[in-house]
């Protein structure tokens, strides 16, 4: 089968998040497994693009309401991916350094669904299904089905994958103009809550909705930041999938990022060395359990929560257990955590940007990784730990839930808290400094984590009997 994914972000290409790890890993294992997948994405001015040979697959028009663009699709050469990958360039609209994050946004995420459609629309064939990624590309399924111009697409099977419901690239509706035309009865489907909500148009207009771990699937019958009754009413088209790793990347006995290789039968000595470095790079007392969190630090991840949890944990454990953070985000939370640094030289330290080689040497080097997450659709940090042989301290939500068992349970090799509170993360620390104290249960754990088989083997299966499914 042919399979096209449509995402704003793609490992190594540009990456945000799990998005763009996921979008990096699925479509390689779908060729691995013998199908034929694309990924096309927005023309980032990225390192990846000025380090890679491409070529010119095609030159278009797109129409955006009154306004006309020309777009480019080029493609990079040598298939080093493991998929065919793709590349939108629309000249001043995507062609800037970050992903997100600009006040155009709007637009230059419609033109670039409108220059996908129109590029497919001139091929000779149709593919099998086309597969899209959260709202940035949500309106894909809907623009498929109901456009006049794009009526040649209209039989084509289209996927949504909500990775996160908490963003659905709501909009006024004078934006509604800027899509190709179609029947204005039908601009009822582009609405959720009285305004155009991307999000809400895909799922309403795709063939199947699919989300990251089976445990989201069902929170979101409650929790899905206002489109619990429209999922609920849905339902039948929903699947929860859940997401694996991508072991030629994440692996400690090949990974290039980091220090000292390791494997299960050497994790206690692979990754005290890689703790050393680590601690040695941060200042950081070397004998103490290392929890680090890494991720962005934004009410999602219960960030906010971390800078009393980790004063309250300090305090009380009175120099027995170090923390490192890496992330960014809002920046009252930024600000905190930088705070906190000088009352803590030796317990503590963080560094405040986006820095992919740096996760891989903190994921080798910790004893312990925290995510306190009140939102956490599946979560991939949790399952590279775990690939690492740290332990995970996580909260019983989506993901996380599907992924991590407590230590206190039968064969369980985690740390679970339910709330996104300072008063449960102190609480898990101090398990977290106990179980570090018996060095035979933590190289159980740590042997045992490092075993378990999230590759994404399974999941592509998943998917591919979805993409049979409607095919047939
Ligand atoms: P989300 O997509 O919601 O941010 P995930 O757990 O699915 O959460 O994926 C987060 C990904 O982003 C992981 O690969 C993680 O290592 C990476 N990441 C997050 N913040 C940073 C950062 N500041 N520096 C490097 N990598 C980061
Ligand atoms: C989202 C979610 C995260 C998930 C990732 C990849 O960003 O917040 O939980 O792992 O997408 O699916």
């Amino acid at each position: 089968m042919e399979i096209v994914h449509v995402s704003a972000e793609c490992y190594p290409v540009a990456k945000a998040g799990g998005l763009g790890d996921v979008v990096g890993a699925l479509p390689k294992y779908l060729s691995k497994s013998g199908h034929t997948a694309k990924v096309v994405m927005p023309m980032y001015r990225t390192k990846f693009l000025y380090q890679n040979e491409w070529t010119v697959d095609f030159k278009g028009r797109g129409q955006m309401g009154s306004f006309w663009f020309d777009y480019t699709i080029i493609r990079e050469k040598h298939d080093k991916l493991g998929f065919h990958l793709y590349l939108v360039d629309i000249n001043g609209l995507l062609d800037r350094e970050k992903i997100y994050g600009y006040g155009d946004d709007t637009e230059r995420f419609i033109a670039f669904q409108i220059a996908v459609t129109d590029w497919i629309n001139h091929w000779q064939h149709k593919p099998d299904v086309i597969h899209c990624h959260d709202y940035h590309t949500a309106f894909i399924p809907f623009i498929v089905k109901h456009s006049y111009q794009y009526n040649r697409l209209s039989d084509i099977p289209t996927v949504l994958t909500i990775h996160n419901a908490q963003y659905q690239g709501w909009m006024g509706w004078d934006k509604a103009a800027l899509l190709p035309v179609f029947d204005t009865w039908k601009a009822g489907l582009l609405e959720w809550n009285k305004t155009i909500n991307p999000l809400a148009a895909g799922i309403k207009a795709a063939w199947k909705v699919t989300t990251v771990s089976w445990s989201y699937l069902e929170e979101m019958r409650y929790h899905a930041n206002g489109l619990e009754k429209l999922l609920e009413y849905e339902k039948g088209k929903c699947a929860g999938i859940l997401n694996g790793i991508d072991t030629d990347v994440w692996n400690p006995e090949t990974d290039p990022f980091i220090h000292t290789h390791y494997n299960y039968s050497n994790v206690d000595a692979g990754k005290e060395a890689n703790k050393r470095q680590i601690c040695q790079e941060f200042e950081l007392e070397q004998h103490n359990p290392l929890v680090v969190f890494i991720g962005r630090l934004v009410g999602e991840k219960a960030a906010d929560i971390l800078p009393d949890a980790i004063l309250s944990s300090l305090y009380s454990l009175q120099g027995q257990v170090n923390f490192l953070v890496l992330g960014n985000g809002e920046p009252h939370v930024e600000w905190q955590l930088n705070q906190l640094k000088e009352h803590f030289p030796g317990n503590y330290n963080v560094f405040i940007g986006y820095d992919e080689a740096l996760s891989h040497r903190i994921y080798a080097g910790a004893d312990f990784l925290l995510m306190p997450s009140r939102v956490e659709p599946c979560g991939l940090n949790q399952m590279y730990a775990m690939k690492y042989g740290t332990v995970p301290m996580v909260r019983s939500t989506g993901g996380l839930k599907d992924t991590v068992t407590d230590m206190g349970d039968w064969q369980g090799w985690g740390i679970r808290f339910n709330h996104a509170s300072a008063g449960d993360v102190s609480y898990s620390v101090n398990r977290a400094v106990d179980v570090f104290a018996d060095k035979k249960q933590m190289t159980a754990m740590r042997t045992h984590m490092m075993q378990i088989d999230h590759s994404w083997e399974h999941s592509v299966q998943q998917y591919v009997d979805i993409y049979q499914s409607l095919k047939y």
